[in-house]
């Protein structure tokens, strides 16, 4: 039976291949994901948040929940949303920007099928999430122009560069092209961008009309200092040239379970009404009303706060754990950047090695996995030096002996490849 129709009764993304995260044989740790732990109590909570929600939709509110809702989102629950981002980032987020998607995959999609001229150009860092590579090249006709990624974020030269090179009139949609990055614990390299890139990028943005999508799922995951601002806040209203070319793409995934399929975008005036008025968000309502309702009553018993900063702890330990053992233990010659918050750990190992191999080589020996470098490419094969660690699913004590045992295995993988 082919694989595609085969019923295989999985459990989860990660199931029934080499990659599974459960499999007790192999630790994995590439995998972007809140571990069991962390999940499980949320069982207790939605329990608590559904019966809530529900009291409410069947005495107050006619029971709207199951009905399609509104395209941007009930009002309460984006208000529930706004108000505790404007705590987390210390500055106002309007409940008006917010709309409700089912997730930042989905997000990313509805932006792209919306508002960017199909023969057009998407510029990504030259490593940047995969799998929103994955996304961007089903739409064929659009050009993906990868830029080069400094440690303290994008490459303003070289992005300045290929946006006057490609920059063209569309005749059909707002934007000719889009920047997309993860300017917050960047999606693989964990860097932050700096505030000067952050105003670099929306000075082009701005002198060249296009727009800016920050995957920002990892926003609130500081484990030191909050970051001083975020690449949206950057685009300032107040500004005379101010237009709206910023856009925030968020996510509940990481901070309470990527099985609620549940996010928002928050966007300027500009593209709000374009959005809205999209067949694909229009036709169906709110991507999730009614997980998106749950998810409002777990704000309103002060249930998600508590989760988030759990959730939040729980990664800044394990980080900790993870970057000490690999600090201690790196060999001579590899290069860890140490993030200060989000999930991932980018490693470069001196060259000419190719993490592929070494990747080859930790399975077999040790039973450890992550993800090269490649992987996170737009041409799938630059960045062979590297590989993403990823602190995400496991505990910390697991985490600390992995990274003991992967640094112990590159030294042996770098002693066989020097001596062979
Ligand atoms: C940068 C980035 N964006 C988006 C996602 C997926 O987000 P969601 O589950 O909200 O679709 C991930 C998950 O790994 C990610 O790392």
């Amino acid at each position: 039976m082919s694989r595609a129709t085969e019923e295989r009764k999985l459990k989860h993304l990660f199931d029934g291949g080499a990659w599974n995260v459960y499999e007790p044989n192999i630790l994995n740790l590439g995998v972007g994901a809140p571990g069991t732990d962390l999940l499980e109590s949320c069982c207790d909570i939605f329990q608590q948040a559904t019966e809530h929600c529900l009291q409410h939709e069947k005495k107050e509110n006619q029971s709207l929940i199951f009905q399609y809702g509104p395209t941007n989102g009930c009002f309460e629950v984006r208000r529930e949303i706004a108000t505790y981002l404007s705590a987390m980032y210390d500055s106002p987020v309007n409940c008006e920007d917010l709309i409700i998607t089912a997730g930042a995959t989905n997000g990313l999609h509805l932006l792209l099928s919306t508002l960017i001229d199909f023969q057009g150009y998407i510029f990504v860092d030259e490593f940047t999430y995969m799998i929103a590579l994955d996304s961007m090249k089903h739409f064929t006709s659009l050009t993906i122009v990868p830029v080069k990624l400094n440690d303290d974020g994008v490459d303003l030269r070289d992005l300045g560069e290929k946006v006057e090179k490609h920059r063209f009139s569309s005749p059909n949609k707002e934007f000719w092209g889009m920047y997309y990055t993860i300017p917050t614990y960047h999606n693989p390299t964990g860097i932050l961008f700096s505030p000067e890139v952050c105003r670099g990028i929306v000075q082009l943005a701005r002198k060249h009309d296009f727009l800016v999508v920050c995957d920002d799922v990892y926003n609130i995951l500081y484990y030191g200092e909050r970051p001083e601002a975020r690449l949206l806040a950057y685009d300032a209203r107040t500004d005379v040239d101010y237009a709206g070319h910023v856009v925030s793409n968020c996510s509940f995934s990481k901070i309470l379970g990527p099985g609620l399929r549940l996010g928002w975008l928050e966007v300027p005036p500009r593209i709000k009404p374009l959005l809205e008025g999209s067949g694909f968000a229009n036709s169906g309502g709110c991507f999730n009303n009614y997980t998106a309702g749950i998810v409002g009553s777990l704000f309103k018993l002060n249930l998600a706060q508590q989760q988030i900063a759990r959730f939040h702890e729980t990664y800044k330990e394990r980080m900790l754990a993870t970057t000490e053992a690999l600090a201690a233990a790196l060999p001579e010659g590899c290069k860890m950047l140490s993030p200060s918050g989000g999930y991932f750990i980018w490693i470069r190992l001196p060259q000419p090695l190719d993490a592929r191999e070494f990747l080859k080589y930790s399975l077999e020996q040790q039973k450890i996995a992550f993800i090269a470098g490649p992987r996170f490419a737009a041409d799938g094969d630059s960045g062979k030096q590297f590989f993403r660690l990823s602190i995400g699913f496991h505990g910390k004590a697991k985490l600390a002996d992995g990274a003991r045992r992967l640094c112990q295995s590159l030294k042996d993988y770098m002693m066989s490849v020097t001596t062979a």
